[in-house]
């Protein structure tokens, strides 16, 4: 959820899991995804307060959750106290034992520097491991974005968008000039009712949109939300529930052979 410890942001773990439950929830399907088996040592990565790092363990497999935030894994190390937590950032870390699998939901969009967070992945992979991962793709929450840019901008402010979310294409370029082989990749439209009524959007914004709002003096935020509502009610306030413009792209990918050396030979 939070696999960069060089932000600004700090995450309420409390409201992540009360009014963005919805983003383990559907997480549930790319565990599905990843098809656990018991004795394989799985890493993880950006696991927020823990809850699919718990499912998965739930198979039989270790588990290992890994995110930057302390403040996520505080509670995750009070919910779940026999899980195994470790604080670190996705794009720098090692494990001395190898893993059979990396998993991965909705924390890697927060990265740009994947070439980072891939190496470190593969490095973290036995030969034959898998990846396996779904963060926003390509046109991901598109709509929000442009209205915040939109109302800001009329105010003199600019938004830069904080987050990665690339095309199938573009991932899979990344992956392969990692060492990995792509084996399944997918985009798609998955529209998301935000929890809190009216409130919806102004709470998903509160919770994720920090860096959005970077200009913004403190004084003028409530305005500039009030005026990225009016931009999207019509399209996007449906029977008293904001739904957010979601697009995925899930992979799954294995790590075949000597990654250093593949990366070395496509930078050639
Ligand atoms: C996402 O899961 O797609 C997402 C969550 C927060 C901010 C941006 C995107």
């Amino acid at each position: 959820m939070s696999p960069r410890d060089d932000t600004d942001t700090e995450w309420d773990s409390t409201s992540y899991d009360g009014n963005h439950s919805f983003v383990f929830e559907y997480g549930e399907d790319v565990v599905d995804l990843l098809e656990p088996a018991p004795d394989e040592r799985i890493l993880d990565l950006g696991c927020g307060t823990g809850h699919l790092t718990d499912q998965i363990a739930r198979s039989g497999a270790d588990v290992v959750g890994l995110d930057a935030s302390g403040e996520m894994l505080a509670e995750a190390r009070e919910r779940y106290p026999d899980r195994e937590f470790v604080r670190a950032d996705a794009r720098d870390f090692s494990f001395e034992a190898e893993f059979d699998a990396v998993f991965s939901n909705a924390a890697l969009h927060w990265i740009p520097d994947q070439d980072a967070v891939l190496d470190s992945v593969a490095a973290s992979l036995r030969p034959g491991g898998r990846f396996v991962a779904e963060l926003g793709g390509v046109g991901n929450v598109q709509s929000i974005v442009e209205a915040v840019r939109a109302a800001a901008g009329e105010r003199g402010y600019d938004v830069d968008s904080p987050w990665y979310f690339p095309s199938v294409g573009e991932y899979a370029t990344v992956l392969e000039s990692t060492g990995f082989e792509v084996r399944y990749a997918t985009l798609f439209d998955r529209p998301t009712e935000l929890d809190g009524g009216v409130d919806g959007l102004t709470s998903w914004l509160e919770m994720f949109g920090d860096e959005l709002f970077a200009e913004v003096p403190e004084a003028e935020r409530a305005d500039v939300i009030g005026a990225v509502e009016d931009r999207l009610r019509d399209e996007y306030f449906v029977d008293g529930t904001w739904v957010a413009d979601y697009r995925r792209l899930r992979v799954v990918a294995v790590r075949p052979s000597e990654v250093g050396l593949v990366r070395e030979t496509n930078r050639r």
